[in-house]
């Protein structure tokens, strides 16, 4: 099994708390899908093996920047260059404000199968605050025409930890998400990065992290609501309904082989990592070139098992004991196993299965993390 993952690096509106890769200015955008072909084309050798691709990911930005029929085409492009699994899946990131009940009709004709809509709230002061585009009423009106157009796989991007946000509005919120029957639902704490607008706004003091209690309170009114509505929690921000969850990121996280195309992709063909360049005149430069501008990652052993803790005790299987020992060996297990000793029972179960955090150790994943790993 392996994915393809393309980024397109436009927004027409940067958010205050976004560090995506992505730029306001559209100028460059049809040499950017150009580019985009021939990258295709380059690449087309990527993967080691002839497994198929079973999952596709259009993701940001925004790639509800481009046309339906460039979706297409580029769909076609990907199904004549590499083998595509019979049960695909593919998903584009959709800001509410640039869809229509046509253009989801459109997409879903191309080959389209499943939405990831970047609400982030209902509620108009919260999206001016984080300075979305749309409204609440977009909101709403990007679900309910997408259920219309035909597209039934939806989830949606919310976020919480929001300075001001009140519990009642999250819980709000998560009522109203729950209330469309979404299958998904990617609800992320707001992280403030620096370089962004509330970056700069905490350097300079007048913005600060909401205090750790009113972010476990949320995180609790979110797990408790969506389990009520038989969710599935099974990732630290992922909740879904059962068969549900996003076949993409799981790939991810098990480690399969991807293509990531577009600038400051990312890729991993099972052996190796490989990250695009993060510039647009440096990615066209590479491609006009048939040169590709890519950093190449051999990553350490110790950085290996590191990203194996760190993504693994995220997810509701966990750290899994027999997988880890097949790659890493017994010894290794061990030292982990050891230290989080530290916060079993409290924040996680060690078991002969492996390691599993509960809803508090996830609130600590990161500090959990750094206490498991190598070097
Ligand atoms: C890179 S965005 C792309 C999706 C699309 N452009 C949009 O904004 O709707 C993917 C998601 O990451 C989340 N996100 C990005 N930056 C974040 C931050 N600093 N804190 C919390 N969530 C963030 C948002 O929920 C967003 O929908
Ligand atoms: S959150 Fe989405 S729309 Fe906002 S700047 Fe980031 S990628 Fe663009």
């Amino acid at each position: 099994m392996a994915g393809i993952y393309i980024h397109v690096p436009y927004c027409h509106r940067r958010c205050h708390y976004c560090d995506f890769y992505t730029q306001i200015n559209l100028s460059s955008l049809s040499d950017f899908y150009s580019a985009l072909l021939e990258e295709i084309e380059i690449r087309k050798d990527f993967f080691l093996e002839k497994t198929p691709i079973e999952t596709i990911y259009f993701g940001g930005g925004t790639p509800s920047i481009l046309h339906a029929n460039a979706i297409a085409l580029l769909l076609e492009k990907i199904s004549k260059t590499f083998t595509l699994s019979n049960d695909l899946e593919i998903t584009i990131e959709v800001n509410p404000e640039d869809v229509s009940e046509e253009y989801y009709r459109q997409i879903r004709n191309a080959g389209i199968n499943r939405l990831s809509i970047g609400v982030q709230s209902f509620d108009d002061w919260i999206l001016k605050y984080l300075n979305r585009r749309h409204g609440s009423e977009h909101s709403s009106q990007s679900i309910e025409w997408a259920y219309q157009a035909g597209i039934i796989n939806l989830s949606i991007d919310l976020i919480y930890g929001i300075p001001g946000m009140s519990e009642e509005l999250w819980e709000k919120t998560i009522k109203t998400a729950v209330g469309f029957s979404v299958q998904h639902v990617s609800a992320y704490h707001l992280t403030i990065e620096s370089g962004t607008t509330f970056g700069i706004l905490k350097e300079r003091g007048k913005l600060s992290e909401i205090a750790e209690e009113q972010s476990w309170n949320q995180m609790k009114i979110l797990h408790e609501l969506l389990i009520a509505d038989s969710y599935e929690h099974y990732e630290i921000s992922n909740f879904a309904k059962k068969g549900y969850r996003s076949r993409h990121n799981q790939s991810y996280w098990e480690h399969k082989p991807y293509l990531g195309l577009g600038p400051s992709a990312h890729s991993f063909d099972g052996i190796l990592r490989y990250e695009n360049v993060r510039s647009l005149s440096h990615y066209f430069e590479g491609i006009r070139k048939r040169q590709p501008q890519i950093i190449i990652d051999n990553i350490s052993t110790e950085n290996k098992m590191n990203e194996v803790i760190m993504l693994q005790i995220r997810r509701k299987e966990g750290l899994i004991k027999d997988k880890f020992i097949r790659q890493f060996g017994i010894e290794n297990y061990k030292k982990v196993e050891l230290r989080a000793q530290k916060y079993y029972p409290s924040y996680l179960d060690i078991n002969t299965k492996g390691i599993v955090l509960n809803l508090k150790g996830w609130f600590i994943s990161d500090t959990i993390a750094k206490e498991l790993f190598f070097g």
